[in-house]
């Protein structure tokens, strides 16, 4: 790097600092999170808020730089919200979740924090997503001060057992996958991911991963019993049911339907002309590959949802040849999936009467914009740590530099639009929190790659992803071989 060109990037970097501080929240005078945006220029609505999910990306960042107090202070304030008791009032939030955001209001001079499970929330979505980022957060807090105690603390404890009876409880279907409604994770608007959407699955995945190191047996032995035997049919129905790349594509385009009973090989009963499989014979690169973003009864999603796929190679969900397969996917589709922007929230966006009936009508995602296929900075982080993980780190690094000036340029907006993501987003606020840390944070992984353990896990021992073979019909091999 040119001299001049260390100065822009040490020059942007400062000013991302100083806006990530300009978003701290304080309760009673201590750092407990950050807003979502601090932008004075248009109505607040929720932005003035902490969004659990959001925080993450700074969480991380400020773990890195040793400000260990504010994540700490959040782990244990959201806690306090998390409900423990069951409820069977359908307008209280089940027990053991944890809210999608939360202010700190004044009332006679106290403070106390107002929790949003939903009921507050634009549309009213479910943010199943917190309760699993905000183990995932726990984890990375005890890796970074290397301090077990706070997760063995009995509240923690019971914490993380409450969010894995939800997550683990008795319900209707019997897919290793949990059954979410839509908009219940980063895309909080109806977008057709209902069902077992990538998003959610992976990380319960990681959720999962997570509570099992930190749990401690004593006492929770049923819990730790149930997490060992959901792990690895979890692993092993997304690695193989989720998966999509050319030979895939082939086995899918020859089919049978309606198939009854134990020899089934179409297990969903997908049915060939729901996907659009002349298209993807053309986009698939030769040795590309991803994770569909749904599957369900005669359902595959064939949209490409960056935030799942990214977080299956980080979490080690991905097998070390589907990681690399998505990377490549990442490198030959560069137009698409980045473009100008660093990245596609998903790919490609739904157009027309797809659009219309799906997203119903949602003037906000309509085709390339915001969620329907918008380009969203804060991914950078995850392209970070997905491409330091598979040893891409020239891909890490071209992204970083192309985000980097326009990010600054346009004042760190929330999303970009259009096909190559140029155009600022038509609603987006700017000083989003999340683009600012989501970019600080791709920076600090790229020059210190000791930072991943942070978020990534070690591969499950081969024996235990094998077990799940004994539960699953109808396997990848088994119908290659056919
Ligand atoms: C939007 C995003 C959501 C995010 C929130 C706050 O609703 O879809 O993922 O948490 O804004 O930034």
């Amino acid at each position: 790097m040119q001299l001049d060109e260390l100065v822009t990037s040490n020059n942007i970097e400062n000013e991302a600092w100083q806006a990530l501080e300009n978003s701290i929240l304080y309760y009673q005078g201590r750092p407990i999170g950050t807003v979502a945006a601090y932008d004075a220029s248009v109505e607040a609505l929720n932005y003035d808020q902490c969004f659990v999910r959001d925080f993450v990306s700074s969480a991380l960042i400020f773990l890195i730089k040793g400000r260990k107090d504010i994540v700490r202070n959040f782990l244990e304030e959201t806690l306090k919200l998390q409900p423990k008791e069951k409820a069977l009032d359908a307008y209280k939030p089940g027990r053991g979740l944890i809210p999608a955001s939360f202010k700190v209001v004044s009332s006679n001079g106290q403070e106390y924090l107002e929790a949003d499970f939903g009921e507050h929330a634009i549309a009213r979505v479910t943010p199943v997503d917190s309760c699993l980022w905000w183990i995932i957060l726990l984890r990375a807090y005890v890796i970074a001060t290397e301090d077990f105690s706070l997760a063995y603390q009995p509240e923690f404890q019971n914490g993380i057992r409450l969010i894995m009876d939800i997550c683990l409880a008795n319900r209707f279907d019997m897919y290793p996958t949990l059954l979410v409604p839509d908009g219940a994770c980063m895309i909080d608007r109806r977008m057709g991911i209902y069902g077992h959407p990538l998003e959610i699955q992976v990380l319960f995945y990681a959720a999962l991963r997570a509570a099992r190191e930190m749990l401690i047996c004593q006492g929770n032995q049923d819990i730790v019993a149930a997490i060992d035997n959901r792990l690895p049919l979890l692993c092993a129905h997304i690695r193989q049911h989720y998966w999509i790349d050319i030979n895939r594509l082939n086995a899918i385009y020859r089919f049978k339907s309606e198939e009854y009973g134990k020899g089934a090989v179409n297990l969903f009963n997908i049915y060939v002309d729901s996907l659009p499989y002349y298209e993807l014979d053309k986009w698939l690169p030769k040795k590309g590959g991803y994770f569909a973003g749904n599957v369900g009864p005669s359902q595959l999603d064939s949209r490409f949802f960056a935030l799942g796929n990214l977080m299956a190679i980080i979490s080690d969900l991905a097998t070390e040849e589907q990681s690399q397969a998505i990377m490549t996917l990442i490198e030959e589709r560069w137009e698409d999936l980045v473009g100008d922007m660093p990245m596609k929230i998903c790919f490609p966006a739904l157009e027309n009467e797809e659009y219309r009936i799906v997203t119903g009508c949602d003037p906000k995602n309509i085709p390339w914009s915001y969620h329907n296929a918008g380009n969203w900075p804060v991914l950078m982080w995850m392209l970070a740590a997905a491409g330091v993980k598979t040893k891409k780190i020239g891909l890490v690094h071209k992204a970083i530099e192309l985000a980097q000036e326009r990010l600054s340029e346009d004042e760190w907006p929330e999303y970009y639009d259009g096909k190559k993501g140029r155009l600022i987003g038509k609603q987006a606020r700017k000083y989003q929190t999340w683009t600012i840390a989501g970019f600080l944070l791709a920076k600090e992984l790229t020059k210190n790659p000791s930072y991943l353990p942070l978020v990534s896990f070690d591969e499950l021992p081969p024996e235990v992803v094998s077990r799940a073979c004994e539960f699953e019909i109808g396997s990848v091999d088994s119908y290659m071989s056919r």
